[in-house]
């Protein structure tokens, strides 16, 4: 009964399955393991921020709302950091969140069959936003160990049916900054082909060793069509607030507005309320931040290549350590995080949940398929 009733599903709903990280987040917590594989930051929001959200809900912000304070400090931030001119009255959706600002940018601009280009390792909500929109991924891999972009593969890729190009800097999972030349090259192909870029901005403020974050949508020819979302959870550790936003020209604001109305009505009212404080922060909390990471980042990578991992490339934002098995390690990715749970106690991500090889439209050689099994991911 039941398996007939599951033949009423959607196609695209049959072939999704909880995220593995999920599953190991669940298994961890049975375990009462230490959880590095989730893509939440481990400090405390900031107290001032508390406070604000506290005093919002005694305030009795409860209702659906529209917090146009926070699309205005976002548009002075955009200009302050990207130089950018946004108009927060047209060009901003505060949604629920990057994840559904992503989704509802999807809906906006995918039809039926339409390829979206996406680099390989990515994080893997976008392949299922991408579907559910009845669009196509089409996965441009990064070249290990340092992730760099080959423009034939890119230039490859292309096709009639191409709208969009999705671009995530700093990266999830190798904590790569796309290069200016690598940035221009995307830019480069999105104007030739006349499609779009969106991206995912989540970790704009954590990037280290001096280097600061450029926005694609920077380049000539590119604010035009470009949709940028990003949020407040990596920023403050408010993951769980669902505090984000789409920014692009006003006809893509528009219409992500009007799908994100019409999916959660707004975002929830006393965390929209807190954003504003969290959005004047000074900028010596981003510095903080990012010095904290930094440190962080430094620490694992020394501790994890004494006892044999393989690190040849050093992140450069984000905060995630993608590392190679030690050469002496037989084990595959998967089994050995379940070692690593049951053993020690401690959960990381199997690398292959960041790889798409099935659908890429690469020919990977035979030594590159193996790298596929080979890396964990791990939240410093
Ligand atoms: C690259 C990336 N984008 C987006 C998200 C989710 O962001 P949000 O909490 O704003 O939906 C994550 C969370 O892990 C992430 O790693």
């Amino acid at each position: 009964m039941e398996m007939e009733m599951e033949q009423k599903l959607s196609s695209v709903a049959k072939r999704l399955t909880s995220s593995p990280i999920q599953q190991l987040s669940y298994l961890a917590e049975r375990c009462n393991a230490i959880n590095l594989a989730e893509g939440f930051p481990d400090f405390p929001a900031p107290s001032y921020l508390k406070h604000a959200a506290i005093s919002a809900i005694r305030s009795d912000f409860n209702q659906y709302r529209h917090v146009q304070g926070i699309c205005d400090y976002v548009a002075h931030q955009v200009k302050r950091m990207h130089g950018l001119d946004v108009d927060p009255l047209t060009d901003i959706v505060v949604c629920c969140g990057q994840s559904e600002a992503f989704a509802a940018a999807m809906f906006a601009i995918i039809n039926q069959g339409d390829e979206v280009i996406l680099f390989d390792p990515s994080y893997e909500t976008y392949e299922t936003c991408i579907r559910l929109a009845g669009g196509v991924p089409v996965y441009v891999a990064l070249d290990p160990p340092h992730w760099s972009l080959n423009p034939d593969k890119l230039a490859k890729s292309f096709t009639g049916r191409t709208k969009a190009v999705v671009l995530n800097s700093p990266h999830n999972p190798t904590g790569k900054v796309f290069t200016k030349d690598e940035l221009e090259i995307i830019a480069g192909a999105c104007r030739t082909w006349d499609i779009l870029a969106v991206t995912d901005e989540v970790y704009e403020h954590i990037t280290f060793d001096g280097e600061r974050h450029t926005s694609i949508a920077t380049f000539p020819g590119m604010q035009k069509r470009t949709i940028i979302t990003s949020s407040l959870s990596k920023s403050f550790s408010v993951t769980g607030w669902r505090i984000g936003w789409a920014i692009g020209p006003a006809c893509f604001a528009s219409a992500i507005r009007n799908i994100h109305v019409k999916i959660t009505d707004s975002a929830p009212a006393p965390f929209q309320e807190a954003a504003l404080t969290a959005l004047r922060s000074s900028p010596e909390y981003f510095d903080a931040l990012r010095q904290d990471y930094e440190s962080k980042r430094d620490y694992l990578t020394q501790v994890l290549t004494k006892i044999g991992f393989q690190i040849p490339f050093t992140p450069k934002g984000s905060f995630f350590l993608f590392m190679e098995l030690p050469q002496t390690c037989t084990l595959s990715d998967v089994d050995f995080v379940e070692g690593l749970i049951k053993q020690a106690g401690v959960v990381a991500v199997p690398g292959r949940v960041f790889f798409h090889t099935d659908s890429s439209q690469d020919d990977l050689s035979p030594t590159a398929i193996s790298y596929h099994r080979r890396y964990i991911s791990s939240r410093p």
